[in-house]
């Protein structure tokens, strides 16, 4: 499959542009914070309920609270009808999720409870963990949860040997390389950095520079859609001062 013709991609994209983004949080009445994105033809909703008493109670961490990060691939969301319920792919991206989110989220001010971060992809078409994560962040910081820092996350790949940010579903599938990256922005730290396929050292380090700038263009996204939610709060007279 041609993926590159006349130095443009297939939808027309230069090689370091992101598809188009649109996030937006506080979309579910009954969630404690939740978000809503849309990456390309991705479609996510994020969801955070808690921190509420872990139960069993043996579970409980007297020291903190328990970040538990669900993700689920809706059976619509893709081509072929996905089985619905877990599966080793959905387990995983869960458990990296969990971990990259776990470095930011002040688990030590909650002990003994249970945070729950629900991420359902509706419409699936490349680079879900990075938009699950991005708008699993977006619903804890929505809930009003305390963090270091949000995170974003931004793919990057190899397609017909050129390096470029952000992989579609078709450059995904017939590429050569997919390099999920998210980041925590102030710190410039990496919470998760996976790899499907190869890569030179030079191709790398390319894919990891592209990715990185490509979480930073999210996170500026990330910031203005928390500020203009906070905004939209306060001049609805959702302040604090009993009006
Ligand atoms: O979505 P992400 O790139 O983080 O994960 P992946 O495992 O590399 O999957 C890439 C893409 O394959 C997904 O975004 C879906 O569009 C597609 N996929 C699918 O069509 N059917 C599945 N059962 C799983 C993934």
């Amino acid at each position: 499959m041609v993926l590159i013709k006349d130095g443009k991609r297939l939808d027309g994209r230069d090689f370091d542009e992101l598809r188009d983004v649109k996030m937006e949080v506080s979309v579910l009445e009954r969630a404690v914070g939740s978000a809503y994105m849309e990456w390309g033809k991705n479609k996510v909703m994020a969801a955070v309920y808690g921190p509420r008493e872990l139960h069993p109670k043996f579970l409980q961490d007297p020291t903190k609270a328990l970040l538990r990060c669900t993700y689920n691939l809706a059976p619509f969301s893709v081509e072929e009808r996905k089985r619905p319920g877990p599966d080793r792919r959905s387990v995983e991206i869960s458990k990296v999720t969990t971990e990259a989110l776990s470095s930011v989220v002040m688990l030590e001010k909650f002990p003994n409870t249970v945070i729950d971060v629900f991420i359902e992809i509706l419409q699936a078409d490349a680079g879900t963990r990075c938009v699950g994560l991005t708008a699993a962040s977006l619903a804890l910081a929505d809930a009003g949860i305390p963090m270091r820092d949000l995170v974003a996350a931004c793919s990057a790949g190899k397609i017909q040997g050129e390096i470029v940010v952000d992989l579609m579903k078709e450059e995904d599938n017939y590429g050569e390389c997919d390099l999920p990256l998210a980041i925590i922005p102030r710190k410039g730290e990496v919470v998760l950095l996976q790899m499907d396929g190869k890569l030179t050292k030079d191709e790398f380090k390319k894919a990891y520079e592209l990715a990185f700038k490509g979480a930073m263009k999210v996170y500026e996204m990330q910031k203005n859609t928390l500020l203009g939610s906070m905004k939209r709060f306060v001049g609805e007279g959702g302040n604090d001062d009993g009006n």
